[in-house]
């Protein structure tokens, strides 16, 4: 969680200094005000990149040379992240160089809900796998070595494929790859299931017209159900080099959640498409907290105002207040205001041409 956040030279914000409250921080502002900025400058310093643009330089204020968010956590860790023009990225995490993104993400976890936030629905698996093994790496200590191990096998067993090794070269990887994509499973599945719980719970206060629905499961683990990720690697060994890569595990895994038995991206409307994924980023919140890390994790909600009427944004503004997030929230409607009045851990900050 941060206490204080200082931004210089990013966008349209020369200078900002902020201190957030523990709870919800709510940014308004007009259009072009540097609302959406302010969420870039949290995002940067908790994953060392934008949600904006992959070329940071795009990101410094015209006319200047480098940009600079600097922020102290409630552990009072400092964190401070430059980008310079010629020197390039460099990160400091409590007052050292920064060795691994991953330890900069532990410190700060953060969920990010986009103005647009149908690729739950829209994009292939990938950002839904994305988003499960986020609540992993922050709840289970081994998820990252597993996964990160995963990767490099596959990728060393892909390169065989490529190369047209002899089977026993390709097939020197079958025994680890099949192992960690198992123990993956086992995570993904044991983190499904909590967010399941949770999420029927949390979703129906969001969406009172889902109130007494289904909720039930639906995992892709990678592979068939009916054999062993080994077996699986074994039968489609000529499908495999055929194609040049390891078509099966848990790279290829997908879930989502089914109501009333059919498919979300079926049958919700746009907000409640909206409301599906803030309904899962409080789940994860809360499980992260519950973890043995009992971490206090930051959400991001950029134009809540968009997709969702008045009575929503009330609803999830509650709902927010009620659980133990820091949530940085951005809008255009100024009379959000309102409906926070009596929650006084809230804090209101308007911006105007990058400014206070
Ligand atoms: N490199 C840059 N240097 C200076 N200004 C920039 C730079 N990049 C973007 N801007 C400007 O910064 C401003 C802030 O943009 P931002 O997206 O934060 O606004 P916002 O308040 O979120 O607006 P909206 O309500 O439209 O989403 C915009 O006016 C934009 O044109
Ligand atoms: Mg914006």
């Amino acid at each position: 969680m941060l206490k204080q956040l200082t931004i210089t030279n990013l966008r349209n914000i020369t200078e900002l200094i902020i201190q957030p409250s523990s709870g919800i921080n709510l940014i308004l502002g007009d259009n072009g005000s540097g609302k959406t900025t302010i969420l870039e400058a949290v995002h940067l310093l908790s994953l060392g990149r934008s949600f904006r643009t992959r070329f940071l330089k795009n990101a410094v204020q015209f006319g200047h040379q480098k940009l600079q968010v600097i922020a102290r956590t409630t552990r009072d860790v400092p964190v401070g992240l430059q980008f310079d023009l010629t020197q390039g990225l460099q990160i400091r995490l409590n007052s050292q160089p920064l060795k691994r993104l991953s330890d900069l993400a532990s410190q700060l976890p953060l969920q990010l809900i986009p103005a647009n936030c149908h690729q739950f629905f829209e994009q292939g698996p990938r950002y839904r796998r994305q988003l499960l093994d986020w609540g992993l790496f922050h709840v289970e200590p081994s998820f990252n070595y597993q996964w990160q191990s995963y990767r490099k096998v596959v990728q060393q067993r892909n390169s065989a494929l490529r190369q047209h090794k002899k089977d026993q070269e390709i097939q020197l990887w079958d025994t680890h790859l099949a192992e960690y994509g198992e123990q993956i499973t086992r995570l993904r599945q044991q983190q499904l299931e909590l967010i399941l719980e949770k999420f029927s719970i949390i979703f129906p206060r969001l969406c009172p017209e889902f109130t007494g629905v289904d909720f039930a499961l639906q995992f892709k683990s990678g592979w068939s159900k009916e054999h062993s990720l080994i077996e699986v690697l074994n039968t489609n060994l000529e499908r495999d080099k055929k194609l040049g890569y390891t078509r099966s595990g848990s790279h290829a895994a997908d879930w989502s959640f089914n109501i009333n038995g059919a498919d979300p991206a079926e049958i919700f409307s746009r907000g409640q498409q909206k409301l599906f994924v803030l309904a899962l980023s409080m789940a994860q919140a809360e499980i992260t907290l519950d973890s043995a890390q009992h971490t206090r994790s930051i959400l991001l909600i950029d134009d809540i105002s968009s997709e969702l009427d008045q009575h929503h944004q009330q609803i999830i503004l509650n709902e927010l207040a009620k659980l133990p997030v820091q949530s940085f929230i951005s809008s255009t409607d100024y009379s959000l205001v309102k409906s926070l009045e009596s929650d006084k851990s809230a804090t209101v900050f308007h911006v105007k041409h990058g400014r206070k």
